[in-house]
């Protein structure tokens, strides 16, 4: 409740009336107490709107900004980012673009940009305003909420009972080798072999679950993309020779470094690995390429094979956990790819087409801009 003393008279001459001087005023205190960034231009690129919130974000606060030409106050906007003169010289409008980054502050998060035209009462053009909205925060907290509570209580319950059944699985695995080594009988060893190779796989299965569950600690290291794929290639070399698969490398030199944990990553990368050789048992090419995004400041690692490709009806649950549409799989490995990618900031896209192959692309955040 606002106390008596908080009430102003306005003075004579801010009356409020359906004027022009009353929309001005409309827009001025709509534009002030928006919880948007807010910079309108004229046609001439000299700012007329530079709202408290834009004030705050781009720490100009003591700086008297209005009347300013644009291009002093941000010199350093590559024009293919300044959406403002962009929007007045070409008359084109953004409406509510999302991307990683913002141009005017060079940070790194999630906003969201609209640039409108406004326009005189000849319909000539007489600027343009641009509102971005900062849902950088709120997208950490859901993904904070999505990944505690209900969830993490769950996964420690499966986690717990998942160690529990390792433990005699590990025994019964001793026994049976025991068994097989001194079995006498041909058809009763090809049986063992084939109970050892389930226990195997239930093994597997496991370990991909508990790595899910409980992501080993991170030990992030300033890390040199081209080394990750050079270390990964070594473990996937000998898989693809015998799926006469062709395995294509193209590194880049000119990439910069990215803060990363290599441990983690080369186990992502490893998942996606297998899944692009089992997809393609008859043979084919996988082609691994890293570069870099100048526009969203990433760094790619493309792992691409010419195999069966995926369903589109399948595309939106790849990484759901225990989704698998192959018989002997966990439907682990992209779920926990995703997870470690996620830990980075970055994403995976994803591109197939069914009978062609699969493109995945690890993307991860570069905070420092020193090249390799
Ligand atoms: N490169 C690929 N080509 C075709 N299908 C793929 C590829 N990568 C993933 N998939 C699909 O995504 C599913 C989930 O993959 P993943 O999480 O690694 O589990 P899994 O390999 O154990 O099945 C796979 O079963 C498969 O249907
Ligand atoms: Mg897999």
């Amino acid at each position: 409740m606002p106390t008596p003393e908080s009430w102003t008279t306005p003075s004579d001459d801010t009356h409020l009336v359906s004027s022009p001087i009353f929309w001005r005023a409309y827009a001025r205190f709509f534009t002030e107490n928006a919880k948007e960034a807010v910079i309108a231009v004229d046609s001439h690129g000299i700012i007329t709107v530079f709202n408290a919130i834009a004030k705050q974000s781009f720490n100009l606060e003591n700086k008297k900004v209005v009347g300013q030409p644009f291009q002093k106050i941000f010199p350093f906007i590559l024009s293919h980012e300044n959406y403002l003169l962009q929007a007045v010289q070409h008359s084109r409008e953004l409406k509510e673009v999302e991307y990683s980054y913002c141009p005017y502050t060079k940070e790194e998060g999630t906003f969201v940009h609209s640039v409108a035209l406004i326009y005189e009462d000849d319909g000539s053009i007489g600027g343009a305003i641009w509102l971005r909205k900062d849902k950088t925060s709120l997208q950490k907290f859901q993904r904070e909420v999505n990944d505690t509570s209900i969830h993490a209580a769950i996964s420690q319950i499966a986690a717990g009972m998942a160690h529990e059944i390792r433990n005699p699985l590990t025994t019964a695995r001793g026994f049976l080798q025991l068994a097989h080594q001194n079995c006498p009988n041909e058809a009763l060893s090809s049986y063992l072999d084939s109970a050892e190779e389930e226990i195997d796989s239930i093994n597997k299965i496991i370990s991909d679950f508990l790595a899910l569950v409980h992501p080993q600690p991170k030990g992030f290291q300033l890390i040199n993309c081209n080394d990750l794929i050079t270390d990964v290639l070594e473990l996937v070399e000998n898989a693809a020779a015998m799926y006469d698969i062709t395995v294509l490398t193209k590194l880049n030199t000119n990439i910069p470094i990215c803060f990363l944990d290599a441990k983690q990553v080369k186990h992502a990368m490893l998942s996606i690995l297998q899944n692009a050789i089992q997809a393609m048992p008859q043979g084919g090419l996988l082609t691994i390429k890293v570069s870099f995004d100048a526009e969203t400041k990433e760094v790619h690692i493309s792992i691409s094979d010419t195999g069966k490709g995926i369903k589109r009806e399948n595309l939106e649950q790849i990484f759901d956990p225990f989704f698998s549409t192959r018989t002997d799989g966990s439907g682990l490995g992209l779920t926990l790819a995703n997870r470690i990618v996620s830990y980075h900031d970055g994403h995976i896209n994803v591109y197939s087409k069914e009978g062609k192959g699969t493109t995945i692309v690890l993307c991860f955040p570069v905070n420092d801009t020193k090249k390799a």
